[in-house]
This record gives structure tokens, sequence and C-alpha cells, in this order.
């Protein structure tokens, strides 16, 4: 049985919840007028627990999130058993404490939205869980998100975008370019075809020690990477960027980990160093995988562009590309790609960094959207169930490939 406050505790001042129970109860808000939506937003699809109340408007009432990249950090990787036992100690806390912050009743949610897919099994299965018995106990409807989708729109909580609008996604987890035509309308363009860019960064940040680096230690991998990458000189190692004859917009980024395996190895060998010792040349090794990877993103985003355009998918003259993820948080990269979207007169937007990287915010916001829109708001829960893979939208990047779009060089003088 959960054990979340419905009432008592939640707020610190009856006096005033009770103001506010009684002006929401004519749809009157204190400080905002006539929002009648909130919702309640479950994150936990990978290594971070997180909760957030959003109203209608994208006001967020409350927010609170568990970490666990310090706890992957020290095993080199994300162990999915361990990654379910961090949700089960944490979920429950980061719940209440976002409907605390909120200072709002249980009762008063118009909705719960969770992550259900795509995503780590395990850690889907402990948000999905918990929230089932909490719809079952407020006797809310539940709004099943997929991860996805939620990381796409979050830009229309932050900024005044239109649909349609082309977004790139780029983390640990995920690499893929979507055409996002509504709230659950999307084209897939190109995805990539083997692991996603962070965790590239993760292997290689791995691979070059740099948790043992002083200014890198509690960094992620690709965090670590744009910052050593600023110390070095990415023209002593020149790695030519992937698929460069794959004239469509997927990615790959294992083969590029493996020439950077190779020419760490090589350099160890040249230094004299053991495996697990920081190369002298590792910042010149960041800087050129950062060049290479912001080449490889920037290139097959300015294809979707053009395709998009061709086919009359984009306002020629207000197209919009939308860039997300926790790789998005990287300067160099977003560079990279607005020398793309001056060439082809589209404007680039990114939501700040914290909503950029997984959170609850991004989830109660699907849910609003959601809302707005009628779609998939469940009032009976049976049979819902998580999906650990789960594609998004209608996949044309078959069609994106026949084309052969030939993308005109850009000089990357980042
Ligand atoms: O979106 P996110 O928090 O989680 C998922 O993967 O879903 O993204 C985390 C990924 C990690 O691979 C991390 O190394 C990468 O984003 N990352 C970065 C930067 N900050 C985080 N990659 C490049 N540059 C950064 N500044
Ligand atoms: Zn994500």
């Amino acid at each position: 049985m959960l054990i979340l406050n419905k009432t008592a505790g939640v707020f610190s001042k009856p006096s005033k919840r009770k103001v506010y129970e009684f002006l929401r109860s004519f749809n009157i808000y204190p400080g905002t007028l006539f929002l009648h939506k909130l919702v309640l937003g479950i994150e936990t699809s990978c290594d971070d627990t997180a909760a957030a109340v959003v109203d209608e408007t994208g006001n967020v009432l409350g927010e609170a999130m568990h970490s666990q990249t310090e706890v992957h950090l020290k095993t080199g990787g994300i162990i999915p058993p361990v990654a379910q036992q961090l949700h089960r100690e944490n979920i429950q806390r980061i719940v209440q404490e976002a409907l605390s912050v909120s200072r709002i009743s249980p009762s008063e949610l118009s909705a719960i939205a969770t992550t259900i897919k795509p995503g780590l099994a395990l850690s889907l299965g402990v948000g999905l869980s918990f929230s089932l018995q909490l719809v079952d106990q407020l006797k809310k409807p539940f709004i099943p998100i997929h991860h996805m989708e939620a990381h796409a729109l979050t830009i229309r909580l932050t900024n005044k975008v239109e649909f349609p609008f082309l977004v790139l996604l780029i983390s640990g987890g995920h690499c893929l370019l979507a055409l996002v035509r509504g709230v659950s309308d999307f084209l897939l363009l190109g995805k990539s075809l083997d692991i996603a860019p962070g965790d590239m960064l993760d292997k290689v940040a791995r691979r070059l020690s740099l948790i043992r680096h002083p200014e890198c230690s509690t960094m992620s991998g690709g965090k670590a990477i744009e910052h050593l990458a600023k110390q070095g000189n990415r023209f002593h190692f020149d790695i030519k960027p992937p698929m460069q004859r794959a004239k469509n917009c997927d990615f790959s980024f294992s083969g590029l980990q493996h020439v950077i395996d190779k020419t760490i190895m090589q350099k160890e060998k040249e230094e004299g160093i053991e495996k697990g010792q920081i190369l002298s040349s590792a910042a010149d090794i960041a800087a050129a995988v950062q060049h290479t990877t912001a080449c490889h993103l920037a290139k097959r985003t300015h294809r979707a562009i053009l395709f998009c355009k061709q086919r009359n998918l984009l306002s020629q003259s207000n197209a919009v590309l939308v860039v997300s993820g926790g790789v998005a948080s990287n300067l160099y990269i977003r560079k990279a790609l607005e020398i793309v979207t001056n060439a082809t007169q589209c404007t680039l937007l990114c939501p700040p960094p914290r909503l950029c990287t997984d959170n609850g915010i991004m989830i109660a916001w699907n849910g609003i959207e959601r809302l707005r829109t009628g779609l998939g708001i469940l009032h009976n829960i049976e049979g819902v169930r998580y999906e650990p893979k789960c594609p998004l939208g209608v996949d044309i990047s078959k069609e994106v490939g026949e084309a052969a779009i030939k993308v005109p060089r850009l000089k990357m003088k980042i």
C-alpha cells in the first residue's frame, strides 16, 4: 500500500491550503488565472528517478529527482538490477517530494503520466507499478508516456513552437531524427544503427580513464570529453566521420569507437604507459572525437532539413530544428548544428540543459499535451505494460535514403 499523504503533511500551512483549494474549486489559482489541469509526471526509464507537477500553461509547480549517475560511474556503466533497486528505494520519496514542493494535494491532480517505453525493463517496471498503484489509490486517469515523445515535446514548454518541427534527440541511450507533426504524430527520418553518441563518448572517456583525471572525476563521459577537448588540438588526429557514402539520415557510432580504441592503444604503446593511466594526448583525442561526432551529427541533420524542405514537410522560411538529450548540452556540437541551421535558414532551439537530460517535468508536460488533445488518456489501467523497445512514429528512413540527397559541404570552423 502506498502511503502518499493526501492532506496532512503535504502542506506546511494548512490555512493557506484551504484558501488555495477553495480558489481552485472555481478554477482560480493564486498568482495565475483559470488553470484547470495539473499533471504528475513520473520518470524511471533509465538511471534517474524523477517526478514533477506541471500545470496547463507549463508552470512547474514542483520537481524532485534522484540521480544514480555517481553509482553507475563507479561501476563503469548501468547495471540494470542495481538501477532497479535504487529506483525502488527512492520513488516514493521523490514523488512525495514533488507533490510537497508543489503544495498541492494529490486529489487535485488531473492525471498521472508515467514513462512506460522505451527504456530498461527493470527500471520501467518500478515506475509503472508504483504509478498504477497510485492511479488506483487516487482514482485518477493514467497517461502512458513514450520517453522520446516527451524529450521531443519539451521545447513547447519553454518556447512557443508550433508543429511541425524537426527534432534531433541525442543522449546516452538515444539517437534519432524525427519530424514532429503533432503531439503523437512523428515521422522517423533516421536513427543510430548501433550505439548512441553519448554511449560512445562514455566508452571513450572510460577507455581514456578520465575518471582518474583530477578535473573530470565527477563528470559524465560526454561532459568530460567536452571539458578536456577545450585543452586539446583536434588536428593531431584525423578521424573520418562514419557513413560518408550512405546518403540517408541514419547514424553510426560503434565504428568510430573502435577507431578511437585502436588510436588509444597505439598511443599507449608509443608513450609506454599501461591501460588505465592517462595519456598525454588524451585532450587531443577528446578534441578529435568530439569534432568527428559533431560533423557526423551535423551532416545527417543537414540532409534531414533538406529532405523535409524538398517534400514541403517543413516551412521554407521559418523551419525549426530542436536538439535535445544529454549530448545536446555539448556546446561544440551545438555550434556545429548552428552552422547547419544558418546555412539552411532554420532556427535552432535547445531546451535548457536541465530539461535536455531525463527529468520528470518533460513527462508531466507530455501528459498536459496529451490531456489537451485528448490522446491516450486511460481510465482503465488493466493490461498496461511497459515496453523496453518501442520505435517512435512512422519510420520513413528508407524513403529518406532513396531520395539520396547530396548535402553541400559546409566549413566546420568551430
Ligand atoms: O539524456 P541523458 O541524461 O540520459 C540518457 O542517456 O537518456 O544523457 C546522458 C548522456 C551521457 O551519455 C553523457 O555522457 C552525455 O549525455 N552527456 C554529454 C554531455 N553531458 C552529458 N555528451 C556530450 N557533451 C556533454 N557536455
Ligand atoms: Zn532520455
